[in-house]
């Protein structure tokens, strides 16, 4: 994208979008959510998390969940670009803005499952958190290691 000739096809289109959200939801997230599942039993006196198999599966859910996600941008992002671009023989262009809208049905369905899937991972991480903090505490040795 920092390329002038990918830029001059990739801005302004979905492209941008899914570059965003590949950093906002894969590095800004799982971070995030990382760091959480570090914090929590530490902050709540408690040995691990309640499932550390939920974590896992919280993890596979948002990846697939972010890849969902980009891809479908990725492909809108070039389709809207080559769409904007494309010229009548009299140098009038071949297509509205309306079109290419419509045009982005299906990847905005797909970015839609991908979103859905991302925040399912979320409410797994909050069932997660509700049984680690109202869950039994660790023993007095552990609590002592954690601190
Ligand atoms: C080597 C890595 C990266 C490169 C070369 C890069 C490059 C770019 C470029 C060239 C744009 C402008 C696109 C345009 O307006 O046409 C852009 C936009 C953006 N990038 Fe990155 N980026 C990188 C990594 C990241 C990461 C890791 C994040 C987030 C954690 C991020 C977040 C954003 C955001 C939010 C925008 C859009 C800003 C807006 O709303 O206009 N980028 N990036
Ligand atoms: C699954 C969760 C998310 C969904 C479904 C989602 C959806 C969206 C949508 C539909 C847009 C507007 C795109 C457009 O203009 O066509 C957007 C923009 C944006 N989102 Fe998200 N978002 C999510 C999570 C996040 C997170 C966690 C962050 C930051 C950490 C973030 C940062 C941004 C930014 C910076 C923009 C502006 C992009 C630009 O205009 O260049 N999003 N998001």
């Amino acid at each position: 994208m920092s390329i002038k000739t990918v830029n001059a096809l990739s801005h302004y289109t979905d492209w941008t979008i899914g570059h965003v959200h590949s950093g906002a939801l894969g590095w800004v997230g799982f971070i995030s959510m990382g760091s959480i599942y570090f914090l929590i039993p530490k902050l709540f006196g408690k040995e691990q998390m309640y499932s550390l198999k939920l974590i896992d599966l919280h993890l596979w859910i948002a990846t697939i969940g972010i890849v969902l996600y980009i891809v479908s941008m990725w492909i809108a992002g070039v389709m809207q670009g080559l769409m904007w671009r494309e010229l009548e023989v009299d140098g009038t262009l071949a297509n509205s803005f309306v079109q290419s809208l419509e045009a982005m049905y299906p990847y905005y369905i797909v970015r839609f499952l991908g979103g859905l899937l991302y925040l399912v991972g979320i409410l797994i991480m909050a069932y997660n958190t509700w049984k680690t903090i109202y869950g039994p505490s660790a023993a007095p040795a552990a609590q002592a290691q954690a601190a």
